[in-house]
């Protein structure tokens, strides 16, 4: 497929798919929320690629959903066609995926980058659930994954407000990893891709479900789900390289078994 919404190119093992509809603020429609899904079930079964970057401009990761191409729908159309459940790939991929945030992250811009495993923030990032101002609410996660990421008082008060949040705030409150330089956002998010390509694959698709399980079950499952995993490894190649080559002093070669 001839992407025309957004670019998608790999450095090394990491690929970075960047939104790339500028006139409109990486506005989310569906043509192409339809070529990132098909971009990222493509890397995730590429078994080149070890992580993939969601990235947007300079200006903006996504100002939301498209306001335009949303405004006349109706109900019918928005209930049977469920357009945001297209917008669900992002969580069913079982490579690391990290959000690398410039500008504005925005209603369902802001609930894309939350669908991502972790959120690195430019210095000039800018999160909000604004939809309030629209007559809507979040309708992509946003009531549930900020909630969950930055608790009940700051989450209610950006959904009702509409209020933006500035990365600084956004660090303090959890909701991104950690904040970078504008400049080497995408330099710093690929450090990150070399360091994922350097470890065992399942051991981190494991680490990325076990941490995923942390929000869909109690603490007692999520514990007993996590020891399951951790022990399985001992099935693995990889921990006997992991372990031996700690023990022997040198750097390990993972072979993914
Ligand atoms: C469609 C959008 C858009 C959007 C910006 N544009 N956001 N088009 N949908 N979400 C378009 C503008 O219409 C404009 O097009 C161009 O992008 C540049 O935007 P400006 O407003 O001129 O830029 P600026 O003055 O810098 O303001 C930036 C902004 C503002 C603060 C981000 O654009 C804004 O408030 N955007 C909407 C944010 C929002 O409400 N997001 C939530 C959407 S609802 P023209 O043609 O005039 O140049 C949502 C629901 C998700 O996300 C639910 C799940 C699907």
């Amino acid at each position: 497929m001839a992407y025309e919404m957004i670019l998608a190119e790999t450095h090394g093992p990491t690929a970075v798919i960047r939104l790339n509809r500028p006139k409109a603020l990486n506005a989310l429609c569906d043509q192409l929320m339809a070529e990132l899904g098909e971009a990222l079930r493509g890397y995730d079964a590429d078994d080149a690629i070890f992580s993939i970057i969601l990235t947007g401009s300079e200006k903006a990761f996504a100002a939301g959903a498209d306001i335009k191409e949303m405004k006349d729908r109706v109900f019918p159309d928005v209930y049977l066609n469920d357009f945001i459940a297209k917008w669900e790939v992002v969580t069913t991929i079982r490579k690391p995926v990290i959000a690398a945030v410039a500008g504005f992250a925005l209603g369902g811009g802001c609930e894309l980058a939350m669908m991502c495993d972790f959120i690195l923030a430019a210095e000039n990032a800018k999160f909000g659930q604004p939809e309030i101002n629209l007559g809507v609410i979040p309708g992509a996660g946003g009531t549930q994954r900020l909630t969950r990421a930055v608790g009940k008082a700051k989450a209610m008060e950006l959904v009702l407000t509409g209020r933006f949040m500035d990365a600084a705030e956004a660090e303090r409150a959890g909701l991104v990893s950690r904040i970078v330089p504008t400049e080497t956002l995408l330099e710093e998010a690929l450090k990150v891709g070399e360091k994922l390509a350097s470890l065992s694959r399942p051991a981190t698709a494991m680490a990325k479900e076990a941490v995923n399980r942390a929000f869909e079950s109690t603490l007692a499952e999520g514990i007993r789900f996590e020891r399951r995993l951790f022990q399985g490894l001992f099935a693995t190649a990889d921990q006997k390289e992991g372990m031996s080559a700690f023990a022997e002093k040198r750097p390990a070669q993972f072979t993914h078994g």
